[in-house]
């Protein structure tokens, strides 16, 4: 067996009960991009794929916040495989980068290969696949799925609202519309902008069916 082979069934096996928003399917779905946007970047193909399997091997929310569990779960799991230390240590600081944490700017690195993992796990946060998962992640939380009460505008800062109710509608103003200009590849920007459309056609549908004219 490849080292790829060997690393997706880790990766299944290590997420066979995760949550639907991180589970294998997530995981293929972000390695299927990752594969797509490599046909037209020049960068290390392995670092992204094993990136790419390995970016959400052990979710920070589940172990109080420490965001250093996924890059030690990984690196463990490719010396074991006598992978190489610079790939290693690469794998380790994409996957540390593609973080919550980092999403608000306190970690600096960047590599071509990180811009490509992180369109391709960004990706998959839009159109429709992003469309199920807000609402499958809104339902886990017991969340509206709208309400005209509480307007997207009145959520302050990205932090805090990781930690409000707001409907789910919400989350489509915080993050899912604003993903189409964060890409950094040709490819994703490409795709994004189909996707994005694809929502804004959606919301529009929405709210034309909650007020009863659709
Ligand atoms: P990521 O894995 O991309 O860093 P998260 O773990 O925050 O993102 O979210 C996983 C999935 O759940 C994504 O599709 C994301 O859009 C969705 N999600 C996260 N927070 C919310 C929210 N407040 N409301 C609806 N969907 C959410
Ligand atoms: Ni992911």
């Amino acid at each position: 067996m490849e080292l790829l082979d060997r690393t997706v069934a880790f990766v299944r096996g290590t997420l066979s009960d995760a949550e639907s928003g991180h589970d294998w399917w997530h995981i293929q779905r972000v390695w299927n991009n990752t594969k797509l946007i490599l046909e037209n970047e020049s960068a290390d193909r392995l670092v992204c794929e094993l990136a790419a399997l390995l970016h959400d091997i052990a979710d920070s929310k589940f172990h109080d916040g420490d965001e250093t569990i996924g890059p030690r779960v990984a690196g463990e799991f490719l010396s074991k495989e006598n992978v190489s230390p610079e790939i290693i240590e690469h794998v380790q600081q994409i996957i540390l980068n593609m973080s919550f944490k980092a999403s608000l700017g306190e970690i600096t690195f960047d590599s071509p290969e990180l811009q490509i993992v992180r369109d391709a796990d960004r990706l998959d946060a839009i159109g429709a696949i992003g469309i199920a998962r807000a609402f499958n992640y809104g339902g886990y939380k017991n969340r509206e799925i709208y309400n005209p009460t509480i307007l997207a505008e009145e959520n302050m800062s990205k932090e805090a609202y990781k930690h409000t109710t707001a409907p789910t509608i919400n989350h489509f103003y915080e993050k899912l519309l604003l993903l189409k200009d964060k890409m950094h590849t040709q490819t994703a920007k490409r795709i994004a902008k189909q996707r994005h459309q694809y929502m804004e056609g959606f919301l529009q549908q929405f709210y034309a069916e909650w007020d009863g004219k659709a």
